[in-house]
């Protein structure tokens, strides 16, 4: 694939149409790759108001609303709940719109095949989310099917912000590592530790107050005990933590590039909030408003982790302070 180091500036005073045919250059590029990082964590959001309105039963079958019905019918449930659901549902269209512009963007901008890989997973991952979404609404939000809808968006989000950092760096460009190997282990084992923080998480709401629907019954739950859940929930994130606060003190002492070493303490303030919102859920009984909170933030949470990663290689015209020179291609 031919590899260009920019796409021609915008030229000004260009109407819509002469817009619309033109190569997007780089910010142009960058900006459709943020419109989709925030809709993949956006409909995660949107996804937990659909749970903590007890509406994940508003429409009552997939991929239809209601049987022979694509619409919400008046009187199959509460109005409030097929309203939320199939908006929720509508969503979905959204983001794989955003999707498709940017893979169309990426393509016609003729960008190297990394980008191309990351725009097409995002869009197939939104097909295969529709999907899991639907299976879960026809198992009657059993909870382990509500998790494994849930935890590929947040891979999604992981996809989305390392696209949305790669999209910068021209093609021509041969990437640098720019952490030493130490710091480099340690973000890669904050990001597996923050798998398990997310894998114990749906499975303390599994366990959790909060179903769905008051129609999904006991027997799709999980049988264990929320507290004990809840303790392992929070030691996995205590490992996530040290070792992203282990990695901001390598980052520190190697002298590392600044916006890698300002990404590792931005990540460590989403942290403590997220840790702060998730004590606070514990010790207040899961209050649905929390919910959503804890959710979004773990969009943040991921988002951050995966700028971190994204900044131990990148291609970048200068060397900076920190920076090996050890090219990996
Ligand atoms: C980086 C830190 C954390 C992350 C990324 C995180 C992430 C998550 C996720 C993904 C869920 C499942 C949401 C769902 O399936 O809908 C969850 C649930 C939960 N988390 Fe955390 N969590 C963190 C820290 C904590 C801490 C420190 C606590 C305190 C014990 C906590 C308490 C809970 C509780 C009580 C639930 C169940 C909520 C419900 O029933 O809906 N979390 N968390």
């Amino acid at each position: 694939m031919s590899t260009p180091t920019s796409t021609p500036p915008a030229a000004p005073n260009r109407s819509f149409g002469e817009r619309l045919k033109s190569v997007p250059t780089l910010k142009t590029q960058r900006i459709f790759a943020l419109i989709v990082l925030i809709a993949q964590a956006g409909i995660t959001f949107t996804g937990s108001l659909v749970r903590v309105t007890g509406s994940g039963l508003g429409c009552d079958t997939w991929p239809l609303c209601h049987e022979g019905s694509l619409f919400p019918v008046p009187g199959a449930n509460p109005w409030v709940h097929q309203l939320i659901e199939f908006g929720n549902r509508t969503l979905t269209f959204v983001v794989a719109a955003a999707t498709i512009v940017l893979f169309i963007g990426v393509l016609r901008a003729n960008r190297r095949q990394e980008i191309i890989a990351l725009s097409v997973v995002s869009g197939i991952g939104v097909v295969v989310q529709a999907v899991l979404g639907g299976i879960s609404v026809l198992l009657d939000l059993r909870w382990w099917s509500v998790a494994i809808h849930f935890l590929p968006s947040m891979i999604l989000v992981f996809v989305a912000a390392v696209l949305y950092m790669r999209i910068a760096e021209p093609d021509d460009i041969a990437p640098t590592r720019r952490f030493s190997p130490t710091a480099q282990w340690l973000v890669v084992a904050a990001a597996v530790a923050l798998c398990l923080v997310l894998v114990t998480g749906t499975m303390v709401t599994g366990s959790g107050p909060h179903a769905g629907d008051a129609a999904a019954g006991m027997e799709g739950r999980l049988q264990l005990p929320t507290r004990t859940l809840a303790y392992v929930h929070a030691a996995c994130m205590y490992l996530y933590l040290a070792f992203t606060l282990f990695s901001v003190y390598i980052l520190r002492r190697d002298n590392a590039p600044k916006d890698a070493y300002n990404t590792s303490l931005v990540l460590v303030a989403m942290i403590v909030i997220q840790w702060a919102i998730g004590v606070g859920q514990f010790y207040l009984g899961v209050p649905r408003w929390t919910v959503p909170l804890h959710i979004l933030m773990s969009g943040i949470v991921v988002a951050f982790t995966a700028f971190l990663f994204s900044h131990g290689n990148r291609r970048l015209p200068l060397l900076e302070p920190g920076q090996y020179n050890t090219s990996t291609s």
